[in-house]
């Protein structure tokens, strides 16, 4: 046994010499790399580090984005869903929606008034019918994502601050420009008007506004 165990610790001892030089090299080299990206990235810096996102800070073009991703909240298709109340909001005049359903813990509505009672996965045809798209619903109670009466400062914060965005990062935020609830603001049923922008407008300006810097306007 002793024997035994006296060899082994020979063998490990020489594997540990045989590879020491190598493991000290590795270290240094993690080392260096670090330090040299940490000094050589003033202006850009990337988020995340699977399929990393590049961010090139740029105020000009980041706050130039913002006002048609701003334009496109605040347009009746994507603040009636963003209302600060418990209600949606429903026309381009933003006015309550009729039989004022309310929100719910999670954005569903409340007992016989749940959104997908009235609301299918598609638009239902003819003027005045209920929009549709797939779980329509508001945001949630613990995280209202209101754009009603927000200014575009205001906005510009809250929407990447993951404590009211829904715990989004860069690169979950980039995605949701292809959301369905999103996309159906392109496609809302008879009657019903656009946002200012087209989707693909739209989609640039969101992802240039987010990989500038995020700027947010002075007010
Ligand atoms: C049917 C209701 C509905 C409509 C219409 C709607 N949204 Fe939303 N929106 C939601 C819900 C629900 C969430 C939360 C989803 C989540 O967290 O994944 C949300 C989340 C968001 C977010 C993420 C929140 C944040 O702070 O970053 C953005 C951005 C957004 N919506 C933009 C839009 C835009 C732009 C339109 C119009 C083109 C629109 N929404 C139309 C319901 C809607
Ligand atoms: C009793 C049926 C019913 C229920 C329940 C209902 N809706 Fe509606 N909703 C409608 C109808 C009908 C319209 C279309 C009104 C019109 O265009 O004149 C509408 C329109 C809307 C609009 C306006 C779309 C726009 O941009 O003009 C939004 C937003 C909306 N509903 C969200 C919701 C949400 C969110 C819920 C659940 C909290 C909900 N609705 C519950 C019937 C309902």
């Amino acid at each position: 046994m002793k024997r035994f165990s006296t060899k082994n610790r020979g063998r490990l001892g020489h594997y540990a010499q045989r590879y020491r030089f190598s493991i000290t090299m590795t270290i240094l080299a993690i080392l260096l790399i670090g330090i040299v990206s940490a000094f050589s990235n003033d202006s850009t810096h990337r988020v995340g580090t699977a399929a990393a996102i590049e961010v090139k800070k740029d105020s000009l073009k980041s706050l130039a984005a913002f006002k048609t991703v701003y334009a496109v909240l605040q347009s009746p298709r994507c603040l009636n869903c963003h209302p600060s109340g418990d209600i949606p909001l429903q026309g381009d005049d933003n006015r309550l929606h009729a039989m004022f359903p309310k929100r719910g813990p999670e954005g569903k509505g409340m007992l016989t008034m749940k959104c997908a009672n009235c609301h299918q996965s598609e638009n239902t045809a003819g003027l005045k019918t209920p929009p549709g798209s797939a779980d329509w619903h508001l945001p949630p109670a613990n995280m209202k994502m209101v754009f009603e009466g927000r200014t575009a400062h205001e906005l510009a914060k809250q929407l990447i601050d993951p404590k009211q965005n829904g715990n989004k990062d860069l690169k979950a935020l980039i995605a949701h420009a292809d959301d369905g609830l999103v996309k159906w603001g392109w496609d809302p049923g008879e009657g019903r008007t656009l946002p200012p922008f087209t989707h693909a407008e739209f989609k640039e300006a969101w992802i240039t506004w987010l990989t500038t810097g995020a700027y947010a306007p002075g007010k």
